[in-house]
């Protein structure tokens, strides 16, 4: 599955009004366990932190609730950021329209690197982790959260189900596009296994690469450190 930037921008552009909603119905709740998940392994990070393809600042802002430091929140959705601009104020927390694959920051600036359900949207990978290890100063650690297919072969069958009818039925209902979350399922069965993100992430030089299964492996929390 080729994946297209400007379609994934349409997309994104055209559902926030009701993102946050659609994850919080769709995930039966789960999503905010799975984000504090993340918010628990920035653990001892240097500040500043980055959080990637941010939303409407969903992370970032559960990110800040657990750690008092200065956040840059990137996502390339201007609609996504100013729907999530009311929700950041007074908080040390600095908006970037931009994208995740070029990213206009210099080179080791930050002590920490998130993106959430981001990763899978990006056309170019390689390229996306090229960058995120430049911008991570030495010591400095990425986390990804994102989808991915379960191993349980009687699972599979249940979640194929929730992903093909259940997700598209009720975004459609709750967003107007239904096509959005037709891309959410085909995107989630495209994305490469766990260990070959693991492997992704080694040669380009990150070290102490682990990942851990959330939610019957439905989502994945990956962590590594840039030497
Ligand atoms: C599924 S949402 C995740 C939002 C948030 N991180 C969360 O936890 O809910 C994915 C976000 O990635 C953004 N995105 C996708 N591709 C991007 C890119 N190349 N650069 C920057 N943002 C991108 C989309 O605009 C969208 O807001």
């Amino acid at each position: 599955m080729k994946v297209e930037k400007d379609f994934v921008k349409e997309k994104f552009d055209k559902i926030v009004r009701r993102y946050d909603l659609v994850n919080l119905i769709g995930s039966f709740g789960r999503d905010k366990f799975w984000r504090k998940k993340v918010a628990e392994l920035l653990d001892g990070c240097e500040p500043p932190i980055l959080d990637l393809c941010c939303g409407p600042f969903t992370l970032t802002l559960e990110l800040s609730k657990r750690h008092r430091v200065k956040f840059w929140a990137l996502d390339f959705s201007f609609q996504m950021l100013l729907y999530g601009k009311p929700r950041i104020t007074n908080k040390p927390i600095v908006p970037v329209c931009g994208d995740a694959e070029q990213l206009p920051f210099k080179s080791k600036t930050f002590g920490g690197i998130t993106i959430a359900f981001g990763f899978r949207n990006l056309p170019n990978r390689e390229k996306a982790l090229t960058e995120f290890y430049r911008v991570l100063k030495p010591g400095g650690r990425l986390i990804i959260l994102e989808f991915s297919w379960p191993k349980n072969f009687l699972f599979q069958k249940v979640y194929k189900l929730y992903l093909d009818i259940y997700m598209p039925f009720l975004g459609g209902l709750l967003t107007g596009d239904k096509q959005a979350y037709e891309y959410l399922a085909d995107s989630i069965k495209a994305f490469p296994p766990p260990e070959k993100v693991k492997q992704m992430l080694e040669a380009k030089g990150f070290r102490n690469v682990s990942f851990t299964p959330l939610t019957m492996g439905i989502v994945y929390v990956y962590r590594a450190t840039k030497v």
